[in-house]
């Protein structure tokens, strides 16, 4: 096992009702900017349950933060930050307007000129502007990590940031809210968490027997709610176990002592960033290629992957971690998730190159848990995922 520093500050309120605390959990003399997406949050009564929670605060609000959070957008929040001197935000939304808020969060303290540049710069927040987080969507985890995504449509770019400043300090967790969640944003929700996962633990073994199991028992969870909740998201025991294992899923725990991957997530944000691609779909398209193109590095993982969350007992190893890779395929096609770029875009030759392009341009020479995945193997990899 690696050496590790673990420290999780976000405070977790989960379950029924639990968004009636929030008066408990922003400081007493804030003033308040309650920050949400396209308006799933006034039709389904989050919004009023949140509204009820902040009657005793002083609250200016910004809605409209677009799925893949548009710096456009946020610059607009920023300055209502500014002008109307707030200083507690809260989010109330899925990773999209969480992410959004925690931009806002490092810019609103930013000293430098042009916030972009701490996308640009990959600049680390150590101190952000304090916030809150109201979870409506299980996905991302964002709702208890320090990182997020920013799109910026003008250039086609969508970068990562974070940095100690920029955990939650609470994030209510109530998995009512999934009742209203939409089927494809369900099956995202799924694929996203389980590829969060894989990220973690598809990587070479440093016999971290703990971790490991961790991972392994979130994947079997998503896989054992997947129907129920498919089926019947009212069912509050499916929402329970599927919210709480998006949260585990990348919160920082099953990360520490291990290596980690996330070639499969910066191949991913290209094809958003390019196409427009639902964020899941996108790995959803790239993981059978990074996981077949990998084999030999990744075998030993794969193979025991396969035989503890699919329990494929026959073969060699090879056969195995094969087997395995098929079966997470089948997965996502069991959440209806189409697995190949040109299920979504008749526009996808050449992607490859250009993706692999733009890695070689930011010098980003050597990805994956050995950081040898190369320009030229991330163009192989995208081509075979058309
Ligand atoms: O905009 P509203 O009206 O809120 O509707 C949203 C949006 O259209 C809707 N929705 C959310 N909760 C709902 C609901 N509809 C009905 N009932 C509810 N209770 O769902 C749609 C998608 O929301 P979004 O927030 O975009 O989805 P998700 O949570 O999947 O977030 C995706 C973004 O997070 C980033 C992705 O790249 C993408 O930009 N990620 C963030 C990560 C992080 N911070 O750790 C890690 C992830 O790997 C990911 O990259
Ligand atoms: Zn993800």
């Amino acid at each position: 096992m690696n050496n590790f520093q673990y420290k999780n500050p976000t405070k977790i309120l989960f379950g029924k009702n639990q968004i009636e605390n929030l008066t408990n959990e922003i400081p007493k003399n804030a003033k308040v900017l309650l920050l949400y997406g396209g308006g799933s949050i006034k039709t389904n009564g989050i919004y009023d349950q949140v509204k009820k929670g902040l009657s005793t605060f002083d609250v200016v609000e910004f809605g409209g933060i677009p799925a893949n959070p548009e710096y456009a957008v946020l610059v607009e929040a920023l300055k209502v930050i500014k002008e109307e001197k707030i200083t507690f935000l809260l989010a109330v939304g899925g990773g999209s307007v969480i992410d959004g808020t925690k931009f806002l969060s490092a810019a609103a303290l930013y000293k430098g000129e042009e916030p972009w540049n701490i996308l640009k710069n990959s600049e680390r927040t150590l101190e952000g502007m304090p916030f809150g987080t109201v979870l409506t969507l299980p996905a991302t985890g964002s709702e208890m990590n320090s990182g997020a995504v920013i799109t910026r449509r003008e250039t086609k770019e969508k970068l990562v940031m974070g940095g100690p400043g920029l955990f939650p300090v609470f994030s209510i967790l109530d998995p009512e809210v999934v009742k209203s969640i939409p089927q494809r944003q369900l099956a995202n929700g799924l694929a996203d968490a389980f590829t969060h996962v894989l990220e973690q633990y598809m990587t070479y073994s440093v016999d971290a027997k703990l971790q490991d199991r961790f991972a392994e028992s979130i994947l079997q969870t998503l896989v054992e709610v997947a129907p129920t909740l498919l089926k019947d998201p009212t069912n509050y025991n499916a929402a329970a176990n599927f919210m709480w294992s998006c949260t585990m899923a990348l919160n920082g725990l099953i990360q520490q002592g291990v290596p980690s991957d996330w070639a499969i997530h910066m191949m991913g944000h290209e094809l958003t960033a390019l196409f427009g691609i639902d964020h899941a779909r996108t790995l959803a398209i790239i993981t059978e290629s990074h996981y077949t193109y990998n084999l030999e590095s990744k075998k030993e993982k794969l193979a025991q992957y396969a035989e503890r969350v699919w329990n494929i007992t026959e073969g060699t190893p090879e056969e195995k971690a094969l087997a395995g890779i098929k079966k997470t395929t089948a997965f996502f096609h069991s959440l209806g998730i189409k697995t190949t770029l040109s299920e979504y875009t008749e526009d996808y030759k050449g992607t490859a190159q250009i993706i692999s392009k733009r890695f070689t341009d930011r010098g980003w020479l050597g990805m994956g848990e050995r950081q040898n995945v190369t320009p030229s193997d991330v163009e192989k990899i995208v081509e075979m995922s058309y």
